[in-house]
């Protein structure tokens, strides 16, 4: 099955990173389809720890080709950054083997200020928003505004890009914000951006190319379903397509490529969200902090893009029953199970109460979220420490029971599990 699409099952931070870096090395092509660096994706390698937000995670992989698909919006600065990172660790990077989209929008200074203009200018509805300036890029990409990676290599490039930051001040003075020096602005602008022309290619073309060779393209989306810009909990959501049919859209492959796609969906084995908006199986308290770790170590649930702590709750099966729908999830992969060792009882939900009424679907979307009560179902939980486990028959009887449980409502198999941070502790069912 040449095209493998990767799409978190939840609201991001579902260990895409790790999975897809466990993915990559059976595929030949490893591509980025949405959104920017307001993704983070950890991937460790014999205690190497890499943390990405803009390259695809199987670049750590040595044979293969890492591509950024139209579908995405890049920060040079982070990008360049990434670039130099990856190299002093070892990590081969040229134009070889890093192709990206002319059609991928960029996003600029302007576009970050914006970004933190505006959730200032929400207020109490902010959205918490990564502040990477991820709504800005996209709004001019759909307003036929925005500077792309072709740009760069027209001679009116610094021209438009001095015309868009001085567009932005006049909405940055109507917000009370701060205005961007246009000249200092546009000088380290152009100086960095010019290192990325040698990236350029037609990715669109050359993963239809080795999917018609048979070859492993091996899609990677970023955030997760529920914030989805169509699909998500609107307007608490990102401002691109998350689910997996954007990998055809985000990548430039037609529809042929879908047929036969693995579309794995990565579930965390409980339930995170980072930002605002409605979130029914959310905990306080305790067990939310036991859920959460401290920080102290690299898995804890605070954000990888901008540290901050994550929201934690159950596993919400009604969400991953949608998410299975929206996405044509194939099979599931779990991860952080091992986090839920220790807990005498588990939950799940299963079904909400909305208006005194049982319902088992979302059937307005999301967006109705805000009024549901989550019914659970309780599940035994289990002692062991499971980290070293790499079988099925090893896992303890209700760690099984739990996975059981997840692939049931969700109808889906599950197909790995992952108990922990390292590429050895995935293990396939
Ligand atoms: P934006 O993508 O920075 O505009 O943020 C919009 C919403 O998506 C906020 O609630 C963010 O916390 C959330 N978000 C964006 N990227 C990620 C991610 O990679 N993981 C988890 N949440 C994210």
């Amino acid at each position: 099955m040449p095209l493998i699409i990767v799409v978190g099952a939840q609201w991001g931070d579902e260990g895409k990173g790790r999975i897809v870096d466990y993915l990559a090395a059976g595929a030949d092509f490893v591509a980025r389809y949405n959104g920017g660096d307001n993704a983070g994706h950890t991937v460790t390698v014999g205690g190497k720890i890499f943390r990405l937000h803009l390259v695809p995670s199987g670049i750590v992989h040595p044979h293969t080709i890492a591509v950024m698909g139209n579908g995405m919006v890049i920060h040079p600065h982070t990008l360049i950054e990434e670039m130099t990172t990856l190299r002093s660790a070892g990590v081969s990077i040229a134009p070889q083997r890093l192709h990206i989209s002319p059609a991928a929008h960029l996003i600029t200074p302007a576009h970050r200020a914006l970004d933190r203009a505006q959730e200032a200018a929400r207020g109490r509805s902010a959205i918490g928003t990564t502040g990477r300036g991820i709504g800005p890029a996209y709004m001019d990409k759909a307003a036929r505004r925005g500077l792309r990676m072709a740009d760069l290599l027209t001679p009116n490039f610094g021209e438009r890009l001095r015309a868009h930051l001085q567009e932005a001040n006049r909405t940055l003075s109507l917000l009370d914000a701060p205005e961007l020096d246009v000249e200092t602005e546009a000088q380290a602008y152009l100086d960095q951006i010019s290192r990325l022309a040698l990236y350029i290619r037609d990715v669109s073309g050359e993963l239809a190319l080795a999917l018609q060779r048979g070859q492993t393209v091996l899609a990677e989306g970023a955030q997760g379903t529920l914030l989805d810009l169509d699909h998500g909990t609107y307007p608490y959501v990102t401002s691109s397509t998350t689910v997996a049919p954007a990998a055809l859209s985000g990548l430039g492959l037609g529809m042929n490529a879908a047929r036969e796609a693995r579309v794995v969906g990565v579930v965390k084995a409980f339930l995170t969200r980072v930002g605002a908006g409605p979130f029914p199986t959310e905990l306080q308290g305790k067990l939310a902090e036991r859920l959460r770790g401290t920080g102290a170590n690299p898995w804890d649930e605070f954000g990888t893009t901008t540290g901050r702590p994550r929201r934690v709750g159950w596993l919400d099966g009604v969400l991953l029953r949608y998410a299975v729908r929206v996405n044509g999830l194939t099979e599931l992969i779990v991860t952080k199970l091992d986090i839920l060792s220790g807990l005498e009882t588990l939950k799940i939900c299963t079904a909400y109460t909305v208006n005194n009424t049982h319902v088992c679907d979302l059937p307005g979307g999301p967006d109705a979220l805000a009024s549901c009560t989550p019914l659970y179902e309780e599940l035994p939980g289990w002692k062991e420490d499971i980290t070293h486990v790499r079988r099925w028959s090893d896992l303890p009887k209700n760690a099984q029971r739990y996975l059981e449980r997840i692939a049931a409502l969700a109808e889906t198999p599950i197909k790995m599990v992952s108990l922990g941070p390292e590429r050895e502790q995935i293990f396939a069912l």
